[in-house]
């Protein structure tokens, strides 16, 4: 192996951090140290360049380093960034966030994803009186305690090491898509569940579309029930319309958590809901606190990055570059022997190895996905920057050339990878 700059770092990195990642998301994707990324590509350190379709996990919708959310967020924060006080950059921040959405009412900034689907789960609890909360094989909703989840012997619990089996008492866990599984979750808890928290679509786990009426039951099961219906739109919002999987799908939930595409790469999220449960957190003692809510830096690329969108919406381009991809791919892949299996939305699509009818993260297993995880090392090697997990996103900043550049690199990494294998 040739010494690179970047296996100097992460040598150095894992030093003075476990694993030489801050998250343990990284641990399995490329361990490159990245010098700079501008539009759609990244340079590391050693100076190749990748066209990027991980998008730093999708907050970089509009692509790496966008000047008006960096003009904004330099404005902002040479006059302060954090006060203890209020500011008019977060009312502002508020109002074209709930404009921008459409249905809510009320939001809360956060600063991450993982914060707001807790502060929603903890409303749902408070507004409901009931403490059950019914989610989705496969769904990743944040890494804490109470939400994080993998399967074991086909039953799914804790995840990690230290966390507690009763964390999850009152997370009922069913298949996605299926609506008989619903019923019978309903049928036996109906009386104590809180909520229902669901991606729109499900893209974390495989880029899964719901089935035509099955958002709907969803929505018509949970009102019945009088329990809340949770969008968590921490991909979706902004992404797969302006106004998220509430827009694509037309279905309005009572509460929903934002992230990732909402910022251009600035952290900050937020929980948005309807006013009656929202204004839980004032009058019924509902916490939800955080030093760092509302921050200038945040506020001021929140306003930024939804002008972006609204003012010169990328989503018909983002659509026709996707949509290529995903065509593609899959034919270059042949032309080469393999079979490759492509499913989901132009701005956020799974592939991997094999073929399958996918709707559900069942489903999603019987696709050769440990190969893909290998291959998609392969594509770093040969300048696409993807992680294992299949996900291809695509960004406001990916053009003619980075298309071209994509196709070329990927026919050169599938043509090499019978010789990798063999
Ligand atoms: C659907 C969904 N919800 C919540 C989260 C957690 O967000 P964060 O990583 O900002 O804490 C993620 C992160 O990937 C996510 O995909």
């Amino acid at each position: 192996m040739t010494l690179t700059t970047s296996t100097d770092l992460l040598d150095r990195a894992e030093s003075s951090t476990p694993g030489g990642v801050h998250s343990n998301v990284r641990l399995a994707g490329p361990r490159t140290f990245i010098a700079r990324a501008a539009g759609a590509r990244l340079w590391d350190v050693d100076g190749k360049d990748y066209v990027d379709h991980l998008l730093g996990q999708g907050p970089n919708f509009l692509g790496h380093a966008p000047a008006p959310v960096l003009d904004a967020v330099d404005r902002a924060s040479r006059d302060g960034i954090i006060f203890g006080g209020q500011h008019r950059l977060e009312l502002e921040a508020a109002e074209t966030l709930l404009s921008t959405i459409g249905w809510a009412d009320m939001v809360r900034f956060t600063v991450t994803g993982t914060e707001a689907v807790q502060a929603a789960i903890r409303l749902a609890r408070a507004h409901t009186g009931r403490s059950r909360i019914l989610r989705f094989e496969g769904q990743y909703h944040g890494w804490l305690d109470n939400v994080l989840l993998a399967p074991t012997n086909g039953r799914w619990g804790p995840a990690s090491a230290g966390q507690l089996r009763g964390d999850l008492d009152h997370t009922i866990v069913i298949p996605w898509n299926d609506t008989s599984a619903v019923d019978a979750a309903f049928k036996l808890y109906g009386d104590d569940i809180a909520a229902i928290i669901t991606e729109p679509a499900m893209i974390n786990a495989g880029a899964i579309p719901p089935q035509p009426g099955y958002l709907e039951h969803l929505r018509r099961t949970t009102t019945d029930h009088d329990a809340l219906l949770i969008f968590d739109e921490v991909i979706t919002g902004f992404r797969l319309a302006l106004g998220g999987g509430a827009e694509a799908f037309q279905i309005t939930p009572d509460l929903a958590t934002y992230g990732k595409a909402m910022a251009g790469g600035v952290p900050v999220a937020a929980f948005a809901g309807r006013g009656d449960i929202m204004e839980r957190i004032v009058t019924s003692g509902v916490n939800h606190s955080g030093t760092l809510n509302g921050n200038a830096i945040g506020s001021a690329a929140v306003i930024a990055t939804l002008a972006q969108l609204r003012d010169n919406p990328p989503y018909e381009r983002i659509h026709d570059h996707g949509t290529t991809l995903m065509r593609q791919l899959p034919r270059i892949a042949a032309d080469h022997g393999y079979t490759l299996n492509v499913h989901g939305f132009p701005a956020a699509f799974h592939l991997s190895f094999g073929a399958a009818a996918v709707s559900d993260w069942r489903s999603l297993q019987q696709l050769d996905l440990a190969q893909y995880d290998r291959f998609s090392h392969h594509l770093v090697d040969h300048g696409i920057w993807v992680t294992g997990r299949g996900i291809w996103y695509t960004s406001a900043a990916h053009g003619p050339q980075e298309l071209a550049d994509a196709l070329e690199r990927f026919e050169t990494a599938i043509a090499t990878w019978t010789a990798a294998t063999s």
